[in-house]
């Protein structure tokens, strides 16, 4: 014992005579680069944080500035469509996996971990999963096989390939809808309503069981948006309710692993601070969870849907780059806060081919995204690698990893 140390002792010192000054010469060199000029990923990865961003295959194969920031800004991505039901099985029965899986070799050749989106959702159908369910030819016995098969067929594709899975998307009802007591599915008469209805209240805790039997390593997520915050704790509360469906799915023994917070925010709407968000995220990790930032961005109301002066006058420009930099900082900061968060996603990184005017257009929004349509830092940007920076111990320390939940054994 003895022995190894002094030898091991002696090594190092003829090292470190050898090196003496190369040491000096590059400790000069590699002082490091200030933050704004380093990557997203360098800077969240000294928290152990994953910073991630949706990818579009068809920006990513046209643009190569596009491409360039996916492979070096970020350390995990999300396929934006790609992996939809409607973009992987557009025919019954034929799948499409081809630009699923490019998008996967390409974050395997960058190093980055891979957020699977989605496998549960009432959004983005195939048309001939769509029209069954209109016309009444899929009834809810045959919905919940055709959905059991699908996420056995993706994500045994997928298996090994994906770190968190969206298990289920966007299950439950806004308090803007009718009837406003937060209910699993949506709006009166919707299709969210009746992909609900015809699933029936078992279906969450049937996805993540066949999600798990597929894959036994993926993260298994909850996602959901209007879930930054709790509000009143009352019965139009979305947070609320979902913190007791996932506190049931937790109890009920499902192997669910993580509570994804989409956080797409607006100026309009005001801002909720930093303790806020860091209060909910804490709450559903102390169920035993982790938690994700899944598709985060921060639009503003357009003067016209192709005007990113937005409003009157530049002040008013100024007032939104702003509040759009708070709510990235308030989401940023309170996951940071929390060890369980292990990855911060936005949802598309540049105004060029944000979702957001395509999506909210009356009144037109946009925006949203940490650079501009040129590819220019804004507020927003300098703010997250601002928080990045700044941020350390003791209150902001290395993410804990999650053991993903087993199922029981039989
Ligand atoms: C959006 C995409 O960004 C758009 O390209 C598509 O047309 C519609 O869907 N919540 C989600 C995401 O979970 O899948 C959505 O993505 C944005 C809202």
């Amino acid at each position: 014992m003895r022995f190894r140390r002094l030898i091991n002792a002696s090594v190092l010192a003829v090292v470190a005579v050898g090196s003496l000054s190369t040491v000096a010469a590059s400790a000069h060199d590699a002082r490091p680069s200030k933050p704004q000029d380093q990557s997203l990923r360098a800077l969240a990865a000294k928290h152990g944080l994953y910073f991630g961003t949706a990818v579009d295959p068809a920006a990513y194969a046209a643009d190569s500035t596009y491409k360039t920031m996916v492979d070096s800004q970020f350390s995990t991505v999300t396929a934006e469509n790609a992996m939809k039901w409607e973009s992987l099985e557009p025919t019954r029965g034929t799948y499409n996996w081809g630009p699923a899986d490019a998008l996967i070799d390409n974050a395997v050749r960058n190093r980055q971990l891979v957020r699977g989106h989605v496998l549960v959702w009432h959004s983005q159908l195939p048309g001939w999963l769509n029209d069954g369910i209109n016309d009444g030819t899929i009834d809810g016995p045959q919905l919940r096989a055709l959905l059991k098969k699908h996420i056995t067929d993706v994500v045994t594709h997928f298996k090994g390939r994906i770190w968190q899975w969206d298990v289920v998307n966007e299950a439950v009802s806004d308090p803007w809808e009718t009837p406003s007591a937060i209910h699993l599915g949506g709006n009166a008469g919707s299709f969210k309503q009746k992909f609900a209805d015809l699933l029936g209240p078992g279906y969450l805790a049937d996805a993540f069981r066949t999600a798990r039997a597929a894959d036994p390593k993926a993260l298994l997520f909850y996602n959901d948006y209007n879930v930054e915050a709790f509000g009143d704790g009352g019965a139009g509360d979305k947070t609320q309710f979902v913190y007791n469906m996932i506190k049931q799915l937790r109890a009920d023994g499902v192997p669910i692993d993580g509570f994804g917070s989409q956080g797409h925010l607006a100026t309009q709407y005001g801002n909720y601070d930093v303790f806020q968000v860091a209060d909910a995220l804490q709450r559903f990790t102390d169920l035993g969870l982790a938690a994700a930032l899944t598709e985060v961005d921060a639009r503003s109301l357009m003067k016209n849907a192709d005007d990113p002066t937005l409003a009157a006058n530049g002040a008013d420009v100024n007032a939104r780059d702003q509040a759009a930099a708070y709510n990235y900082h308030v989401l940023l900061q309170a996951c940071l806060l929390n060890r369980h968060c292990l990855s911060f996603t936005v949802w598309g990184f540049t105004d060029k081919y944000s979702w957001i005017p395509n999506w909210f257009k009356n009144p037109p929004e946009g925006a949203g995204c940490l650079w501009d349509a040129a590819y220019n830092p804004k507020k927003s940007l300098r703010t997250v690698q601002g928080d990045l920076a700044a941020a350390g111990p003791p209150l902001v320390g290395n993410r804990i990893p999650q053991a993903p939940r087993q199922l029981p054994r039989r």
